[in-house]
């Protein structure tokens, strides 16, 4: 492991005004994303939309990374490998190596190693694995989860490849604030518990959050201000101090309300990186745009465009 190399690459993932964009939707996800624009989603669709994403000029001024689906690694754009394609413009390539969620529980160690070395020639830089707490079963959830999380990186690092460690207590069903409070410490202490004890370099990580934030059918909802306290609040209370950077997932909340909370919580400030690797907040306005035409792609680069400026600003604190 080259802790230099890990450290050098999570820098660059969360430099000032920079975040993710999560672009790995399954051939499943994004056949649902697809669907809802009633687009057919193949590869050559799914290209198309994720070039239209990726060659959007000046994008690279607010994103450092992008995630990678396994179908998309393997595809070119104008002849250069997508990967290639991307370093090209100053951002790196990352990879999902988790493979999907069978009765709760990410799977995707079997055989792990060995597609990490090859996602790596094939250029990828760090790497992303997504576990889901259901509010309501995280006692049953949260140890084993973790425990993958942390096999999952300690893998990645060996390869070099930065590990997002992303455990995601979802905004589905009726809790509040102070469950998912709840729910979302007790994951972080189980999920910084396995890291360590894995042997797992935490300045080489990136953690991939929720926002503390009320269930979406909570009768209580919460001011963006509340969000970003009790969501910093619970990070100093569970997060060390190595951690160098936290992305937060979007995970279901509208692109401004994404956008405002990421404002909030920058206000407030912590001891890490506090940015963003978001999927549907920073594509949702796209892919309406896009529709699956090729005629709509310079209106739907000039929306995601936007979206991208105003998400690296409220990552600095700016409205
Ligand atoms: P969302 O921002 O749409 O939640 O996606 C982020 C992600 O990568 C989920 O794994």
């Amino acid at each position: 492991m080259n802790i230099n190399e890990l450290k050098d690459i999570v820098k660059r993932l969360v430099a000032p005004g920079k975040g993710i964009l999560a672009a790995d939707e399954s051939s499943k996800t994004i056949q649902k994303r697809f669907e809802k624009i009633g687009v057919e989603s193949n590869p050559e669709t799914n290209l198309a939309y994720r070039k239209m994403l990726f060659t959007t000029s000046g994008v690279e001024q607010y994103i450092s990374g992008v995630i990678l689906y396994d179908e998309t690694i393997r595809q070119s754009i104008d002849g250069i490998p997508v990967p290639q394609y991307l370093e090209s413009k100053g951002i790196l390539p990352g990879i999902k190596v988790d493979q999907g969620i069978v009765d709760e529980i990410t799977t995707g160690l079997d055989g792990l190693s060995e597609r990490l070395t090859e996602y790596k020639n094939l250029g990828a830089k760090f790497a992303k694995w997504r576990a889901v707490i259901v509010v309501g079963q995280e006692d049953t959830l949260i140890e084993k989860n973790a425990e993958n999380l942390a096999k999952y990186a300690s893998l990645c690092q060996e390869q070099d490849i930065v590990p997002i460690v992303e455990p995601e207590v979802l905004m589905d069903g009726d809790h509040d604030l102070e469950k998912c409070k709840e729910v979302t410490s007790k994951t972080l202490k189980a999920v910084f518990a396995k890291l360590v004890e894995h042997g797992v370099v935490l300045e080489g990580v990136i953690l991939k959050p929720n926002m503390v934030i009320p269930g979406k059918e909570s009768t209580v909802q919460a001011s963006p201000q509340e969000i970003a306290e009790t969501t910093v609040k619970t990070f100093l209370e569970t997060v060390p101090t190595q951690v160098p950077g936290i992305v937060f997932l979007s995970g279901g909340q509208t692109p401004d309300e994404a956008t405002k909370n990421l404002y909030e919580i920058n206000l407030i400030g912590g001891l890490w990186e506090l940015s963003f690797s978001y999927g549907r907040a920073l594509q949702d306005e796209a892919l309406k745009a896009w529709a699956g035409k090729s005629e709509n792609v310079p209106a739907a680069q000039k929306a995601f465009l936007e979206r991208a400026k105003k998400v690296s600003l409220a990552r600095q604190g700016n409205a």
